[in-house]
């Protein structure tokens, strides 16, 4: 994978202190600001819905002035099993790779339920972090999440909770959507919809042919948009 563009920073140094013991104890030195975060949304797709999520999250964040990188979990299942599934083609986006993820300070997670829970392409994908799990080098990161499901009930926030021993593990800390920025959206009962304050959600319907509604990629660009704003407010290392 190409390397990333550097981080902008604006430098500055403080004016070193000629005399006195109080100000050289200060330890001056220069210091660096972080101007914006990097950001990398990474999905897992069988049929569709959580990569036209993921581009959704991908413009609110532009809204707010971050570009981030989408990337894919590399697909784990034998070709025939994809066919018999009548799985839809793979995007172009890169795969995600566990070591070239370290480098950005926040993540957004779309993960389509299995049973309640991860599918096995995303567990293949976490259990290959052994090496960051003991250096750290997910520690400290935001994450969000989106979620699909087939239908209504089928384990949106199950999947959401699910995912957080995941993100404890390896010290990540969790940012809810929660209602503020989409109490509208949330609170309206006319049509069904996927999402939840856990994440943004869709339904594929239990043939996969239901596509993402507006409601839900309004939501889900919402989420990427005030997921921006919230980790703008951080200064990442
Ligand atoms: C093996 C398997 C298990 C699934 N388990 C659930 C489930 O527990 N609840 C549910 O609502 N949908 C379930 N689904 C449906 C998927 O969540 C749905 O196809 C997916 O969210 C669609 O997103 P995608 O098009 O990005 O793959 C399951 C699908 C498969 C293949």
């Amino acid at each position: 994978m190409a390397g990333l563009p550097p981080k902008v920073y604006q430098s500055y140094t403080l004016p070193q202190p000629e005399t006195g013991t109080l100000r050289k104890s200060l330890n001056y030195k220069e210091y660096d600001i972080v101007m914006a975060p990097r950001v990398a949304i990474v999905f897992y797709s069988l049929y569709g819905h959580l990569q036209k999520l993921a581009e959704a999250e991908q413009i609110g964040l532009q809204k707010v002035g971050i570009k981030a990188d989408i990337f894919q979990i590399a697909e784990t299942l034998p070709a025939d099993v994809l066919v018999k599934m009548r799985a839809g083609p793979k995007s172009e986006y890169p795969i995600a790779e566990a070591t070239a993820l370290e480098q950005y300070d926040a993540f957004l997670f779309g993960i389509p339920t299995r049973f309640g829970n991860f599918p096995a392409q995303w567990k293949a994908f976490w259990d290959a972090t052994s090496h960051q799990w003991s250096s750290g080098g997910y520690w400290g990161k935001y994450a969000g999440l989106f979620i699909g499901t087939a239908t209504q009930g089928g384990g949106q926030e199950t999947t959401a909770i699910a995912a957080m021993s995941t993100l404890v593990h390896h010290g990540m800390v969790y940012v809810p959507l929660g209602y503020k920025t989409t109490f509208d959206l949330q609170s309206g009962l006319s049509e069904a919809r996927g999402g939840s304050p856990w994440g943004a959600g869709t339904y594929s319907g239990i043939d996969g042919s239901r596509l993402p509604s507006q409601l839900e990629l309004d939501m889900a660009v919402t989420q990427g948009e005030s997921f921006g704003k919230t980790i703008s407010k951080v200064t990442f290392a």
